[in-house]
């Protein structure tokens, strides 16, 4: 049987309803992506075919077709093609824009950056910054915590990324070049992100000003090649292909980057929301700072070792993460024809999981919408999938997972928090690339007796 006969027999996934003549569901899905997805599942269940403004593309659901969409690899489901609106984000020939091979040795590098003996580092700064945070707090306020937790993750990011120095004399120019950046990675970069706009000229603007900064520090630390820094930094220019070259100054700065990218908005938004949460469920509140207690009885200090010791915490964040996972939807280009359960998804397409529609699958999470952190974990390993799963499986999940736990380490202990705002208002803001709660999302704080 020749190729297009086999192709011919066999199934095709069922198309969702509702496509308009021009851009297909693409409205729908931007009004709420988390609404669509959940229709297109429930109309076409495992597989359902929708169309983005003439891209057609494959929605799997179910921990089945997760799994086979996190386990293939980049050669037959793509993750290069599906993002190449960061190629003028991260710089030509980083990441995404990287021959194969070379991509696989950065983002090996990458994760180097977060090896145990730096996560201690890390720990340390974070601890740091968040005491400075809090020091003018007082015994009460109300804050914008969406807002303050984006501040506060620019700041251990660059830290932990670029070291002490760069740190503290963290200024308006690098504040003003990252919002640059961030801006040119909108929705419609996703479409072409190289056409006549000024965000684009912008973020092109922002790429070479900031290579030139971080140019800058290589040069300077090369001629002190002797100071250790304990940052990422000074992994990613020690790091080396196969054949022994260093990484270019510009592949370093769009692996710092690239690393900012994947941790920063991810982190902000789910620190937001699990205090919020905390501020919502006070009965979870108190019997995590009584675990919070127990562990810090003998000695105050946040270390790597003593956040390993917080299981009720740990299920807290967990709930958080079913219910607002940051990336809601994760994308790949088919470039070889594709074969699930005798159903055809062809080479062009894209296909799509998503964590959001999954962690409300109640097959696997009971009573899906109500908050509960002391509910069963599913056995199902591609049930659970805030950080993705398998080759490519977050690899930045420890840190965030420090982060996270250290931040709320300070927090807790010293203050209650409560919702200003009446509770229904503190909603997903379901138009964001990265999910996080609709600002501004006012607390109340006030200290413990
Ligand atoms: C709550 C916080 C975070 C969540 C929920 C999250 C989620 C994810 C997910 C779902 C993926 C897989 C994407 C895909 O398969 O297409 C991913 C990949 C990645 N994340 Fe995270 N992330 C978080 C924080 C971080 C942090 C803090 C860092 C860095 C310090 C980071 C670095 C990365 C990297 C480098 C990858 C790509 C891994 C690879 O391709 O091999 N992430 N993340």
């Amino acid at each position: 049987m020749n190729e297009t006969s086999a192709q011919r027999d066999k199934k095709l996934p069922p198309k969702v309803s509702g496509a308009k003549a021009d851009m297909g569901h693409m409205e729908e899905f931007s009004a709420n992506f988390g609404r669509f997805m959940m229709r297109a599942n429930a109309e076409c269940g495992e597989l359902a075919e929708f169309n983005m403004a003439g891209q057609e593309t494959v929605l799997m659901s179910g921990p089945e077709a997760q799994e086979a969409f996190l386990k293939t690899l980049d050669n037959k489901l793509s993750r290069a093609a599906s993002y190449q609106a960061t190629v003028p984000v991260f710089g030509k020939g980083v990441i995404f824009d990287a021959p194969p091979e070379r991509m696989k040795a950065q983002l090996k590098i990458q994760v180097n950056a977060l090896r145990y003996q730096n996560m201690k580092n890390y720990t340390a700064v974070i601890n740091q910054e968040v005491e400075d945070w809090v020091a003018d707090w007082g015994d009460e306020g109300e804050l914008d915590f969406l807002d303050e937790f984006i501040q506060l993750t620019l700041h251990t990011a660059t830290h932990c990324l670029l070291g002490a120095d760069f740190r503290n004399q963290l200024t308006d120019e690098f504040k003003s070049l990252y919002h640059d950046l961030e801006a040119g990675l909108q929705a419609i970069a996703f479409v072409d992100p190289y056409m006549q706009q000024p965000v684009f000229e912008a973020r092109d603007k922002a790429l070479i000003r900031l290579q030139e900064l971080i140019s800058e520090i290589i040069t300077e630390r090369r001629k002190n090649s002797d100071k250790e820094y304990g940052d990422a930094l000074e992994t990613f220019m020690a790091g080396s292909y196969s054949d022994g070259s260093l990484l270019s100054d510009n592949e370093i700065t769009g692996l710092v980057i690239a690393t900012m990218f994947a941790g920063h908005h991810t982190s902000s938004g789910t620190a937001t929301w699990i205090l919020t949460e905390l501020a919502r469920h006070p009965n979870y509140s108190d019997e995590i700072v009584t675990e919070l207690q127990t562990v810090f009885k003998d000695d105050g200090t946040i270390t790597l070792e003593s956040l390993r010791e917080m299981p009720k915490l740990e299920a807290f964040i967990e709930e958080v993460l079913r219910l607002h996972p940051p990336l809601v939807l994760l994308m790949r280009k088919v470039m070889e024809d594709i074969d699930f359960k005798g159903t055809l998804i062809e080479t062009g397409k894209t296909v799509a999981i998503s964590t959001y529609g999954s962690h409300r699958n109640p097959d696997y999470f009971p009573d899906p919408e109500t908050f509960n952190p002391a509910r069963d974990k599913p056995d199902n390993l591609y049930a659970f999938i805030p950080f993705g799963g398998g080759p490519h499986k977050c690899a930045g999940n420890a840190f965030a997972l420090m982060q996270l736990k250290a931040i709320i380490s300070v927090l807790l202990p010293r203050y209650t928090f409560e919702l200003v705002d009446p509770p229904e208002t503190y909603q997903d803001d379901m138009s964001a690339m990265v999910l996080k709660p609709t600002g501004p999302c006012r607390l109340r704080y006030k200290k413990r007796q």
